[in-house]
């Protein structure tokens, strides 16, 4: 069984010591790091862009880490190019954001990134069936996007099991939303092999100590 991955988001982190704060959870150990990008249509709020992807990119590189962007925007083929571009490693768009999931992916996969694509909770998984030979990765949300902070959706574990049963053995299994010490291990046992953790890390008074017990939470 490979090991789980636990991504810090840094959607939780201090935005005005931002690069202290992804260094912080590199030097803990931490290889992916889970950058959130919203646009206020597809969920309310607005976070960032490509411009911080690339002020994080040489840092996160020179770590050895990479930058796993989740892009909660409508039509997120008209940007990935942006994103590929400022140092993405890896880009997820959501299925419910386009009528085009497989030129979306492809157009990811043209910028050199690895692709991915995410479902909302209620988006049943065969909405990745026609992709699923397309996809490095697939997301199970397991909260509404849109928030840092939301308690785990329980009927999430059934779900993650049942993308595991669909999607080739090589595919990895991202779950975002609610992911703590709690919930971590149950994740990990159901398939999934990258943990998304915002508020579980960067709203821990140690980030770093943080990281660490979600690591052993998942593989426990
Ligand atoms: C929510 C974002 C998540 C968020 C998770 O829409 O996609 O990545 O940072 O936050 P927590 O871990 O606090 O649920
Ligand atoms: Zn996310």
């Amino acid at each position: 069984l490979r090991a789980t991955r636990i991504a810090p988001s840094i959607l939780s982190a201090d935005f005005a010591r931002l690069g202290a704060q992804v260094d912080e959870v590199v030097a803990a150990g931490a290889r992916v790091i889970h950058v959130d990008v919203m646009d206020g249509h597809f969920v309310p709020p607005i976070t960032m862009g490509p411009i911080v992807v690339g002020a994080l990119a040489e840092q996160v590189h020179a770590a050895g880490a990479v930058l796993d962007v989740h892009l909660m925007i409508e039509r997120p083929e008209r940007q990935v190019a942006e994103f590929a571009k400022a140092g993405a490693d890896s880009i997820t768009v959501h299925a419910e954001a386009t009528p085009h999931l497989n030129y979306a992916l492809s157009a990811i996969k043209d910028g050199g990134c690895a692709a991915a694509a995410a479902i909302n909770p209620g988006t049943p998984v065969g909405a990745l069936a026609e992709v699923a030979e397309l996809l490095d990765m697939a997301l199970c949300m397991s909260v509404n996007p849109g928030w840092g902070g939301q308690p785990f959706i329980p009927a999430s574990l059934d779900k993650i099991a049942r993308l595991r049963g669909l999607l080739p053995q090589g595919t990895a299994i991202e779950v975002d939303g609610g992911v703590d010490a709690a919930t971590a291990g149950p994740c990990a046992r159901h398939g999934a092999s990258v943990l998304v953790a915002g508020s579980a890390i960067f709203g821990a008074s140690d980030p770093a100590a943080a990281y660490a017990e979600l690591v052993a939470a998942a593989d426990a």
